[in-house]
């Protein structure tokens, strides 16, 4: 069969990551998906960077909305990252072009997520965030797939892999958040802007996509309360430590006869709690359902090969032609209801 010929925007450590996993595992990946998956063309800000990856053979393109246009890309790979600016941009193109589109922006599902499922729907192609949420764990599935039979009541958990290393590191170094929140970009975990991560944002924006998936209903980002990990320090950490407890920075989604309420905040969990021990890099989702009780899914929530992974899943799926619509069995929902009141306290 034809191959599936990808284009990327933005090569960061994830994309760099993707473009190297499609190389190592090509045999498998071509089995899995019944035809070759292949990066064709890319698109940076620089073309020579050191990235541990040969990118010579692949067609450039300084304008990342050019890319979209290349007759040589089937689906556009969006790496860039932000709400807003080229990120949006290429997101709209490929959209509008008719070309399927898998992106890890958080904020961008999290902010125009219904807006641009629409235009999805409309162009009868697909728009598949699966790393988006928790890099390497594959929690949109989850959600879409795996527990579409139940309704579901709560859904959240560690949702930053840089704030949950920070902590860790505090707690088990005693060193200064500045040092080991350096370490964590060195390690490719971080945003481009740091206190995205270190102010809840990020761990909210993937609140609020899975609250839209697990409760079939968009979520208004800017209701969600958000609180960061910036005003803790090692005495917190300590006391903690002595009432038994250790210092989580959890995201939390309730669906209730009120409405929906999502809120982002560090909290103190008892040490012998499952998620107290989901430590470092680690993300942990715990969703709660009538029929289903407690799932708790663990894993690398940033970095490079993990997230490779689930764009590279999304990346099969489209291959395969297999994706189920944009917001899963709740397409309808999305489209029909107005968007719920969110309470935050
Ligand atoms: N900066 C994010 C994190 C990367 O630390 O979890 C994955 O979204």
């Amino acid at each position: 069969a034809s191959a599936l010929r990808v284009g990327i925007a933005g090569l960061g450590t994830v994309g760099a990551g993707t473009v190297r996993l499609l190389r190592v595992n090509s045999d498998l990946i071509a089995a899995r998906a019944g035809r070759p998956v292949v990066v064709t063309a890319v698109s940076a800000r620089e073309r020579h960077r050191e990235r541990g990856i040969d990118v010579s053979d692949l067609a450039w393109h300084a304008d990342p909305v050019a890319l979209v246009s290349d007759p040589d890309v089937d689906v556009v790979v969006e790496l860039i990252g932000g709400a807003e600016g080229p990120a949006a941009r290429v997101v709209e193109a490929a959209l509008s072009a008719g070309k399927p589109v898998v992106t890890a922006n958080k904020a961008l599902i999290a902010v125009h997520g219904a807006r641009l499922a629409a235009a999805a729907e409309r162009a009868g192609v697909a728009l598949a965030f699966e790393a988006a949420v928790a890099g390497g764990i594959p929690v949109i599935k989850a959600l879409r797939e795996g527990l579409a039979a139940d309704r579901l009541r709560r859904v959240g958990g560690i949702l930053n892999g840089t704030c949950n290393y920070i902590l860790t590191a505090m707690r088990e170094t005693g060193r200064d958040f500045g040092v080991i929140l350096a370490e964590a970009q060195a390690l490719g975990y971080a945003e481009a802007d740091p206190s995205t991560d270190v102010d809840g944002i990020d761990a909210a924006h993937k609140l609020a996509i899975l609250a839209a998936l697990a409760f079939g209903r968009p979520v208004d980002f800017a209701s969600v309360h958000v609180e960061g990990i910036r005003r803790i320090g090692a005495a917190d950490i300590g006391f903690a430590r002595e009432l038994g407890y250790r210092i989580k920075l959890l995201g939390i989604a309730r669906h209730t006869a009120e409405g929906v309420e999502a809120r982002v905040h560090p909290c103190l969990v008892p040490e012998t709690a499952p998620i107290a021990l989901v430590d470092g890099v680690f993300n942990a989702v715990v969703a709660e359902g009538d029929f289903v009780g407690r799932v708790m899914l663990e894993g690398r929530g940033a970095g490079a090969g993990p997230t490779a992974t689930a764009v590279v899943a999304d990346l099969i799926d489209v291959a395969r032609g297999s994706l189920v619509p944009v917001w899963g069995a709740w397409q309808a929902a999305l489209f029909e209801q107005t968007s719920v009141p969110m309470s935050s306290h």
